[in-house]
């Protein structure tokens, strides 16, 4: 073997070693697209909504006594779930509250903000807290193969 032979395949074995690379990394890239589902995170997040939803109505509130006045004073700057994601005592609720007053601009709430803890520190309360049940999933996400 000659060394110009020598150059000659050592050239055609770059090539090869370099399409097999191509090759390769366009297989990667097709089967990455077959496995990413775009719609997966969405699906998800409606299913977590919806779960988290549980128990209201289009308030975004659970039933109970002076929901509409908490609909009608709560959520004229921020939506529903601001309030529900939260949960408090009584005291903490008026604290809430209050710090709205000092530095949000909230309203007065008079005599309404009685009835107004009530609703929340009964619907809303501590006790709550801490992990929700597990996720029910109804649905596994397959990969296809
Ligand atoms: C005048 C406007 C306004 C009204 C009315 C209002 N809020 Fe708020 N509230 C705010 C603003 C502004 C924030 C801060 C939003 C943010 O951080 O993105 C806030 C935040 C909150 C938070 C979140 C606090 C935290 O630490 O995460 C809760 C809970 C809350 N409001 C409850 C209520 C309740 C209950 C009512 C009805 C009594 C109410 N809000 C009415 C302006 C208002």
């Amino acid at each position: 073997m000659t060394p110009e032979d020598f150059k000659e395949r050592f050239r055609s074995l770059k090539l090869m070693i370099t399409a097999l690379i191509v090759v390769f990394t366009m297989v990667l890239g097709f089967v990455g697209l077959l496995i990413y589902d775009p719609n997966f995170f969405e699906e998800r997040n409606t299913e977590l909504s919806e779960i988290l939803a549980e128990g209201t109505d289009e308030t975004g509130f659970v039933e109970g006594d002076f929901k509409m006045l908490v609909v009608a004073n709560c959520t004229a700057c921020h939506s529903a779930k601001l309030v529900t994601q939260n949960r408090a005592s009584k005291e903490g609720w008026k604290n809430m509250i209050r710090w709205m007053q000092e530095t949000q601009n909230l309203w007065d709430l008079g005599e309404n903000e009685e009835k107004i803890l009530q609703y929340l520190s009964t619907h809303y309360a501590p006790q709550d807290q801490g992990r929700r049940v597990g996720l029910k999933v109804e649905k596994w996400y397959q990969l296809e193969d």
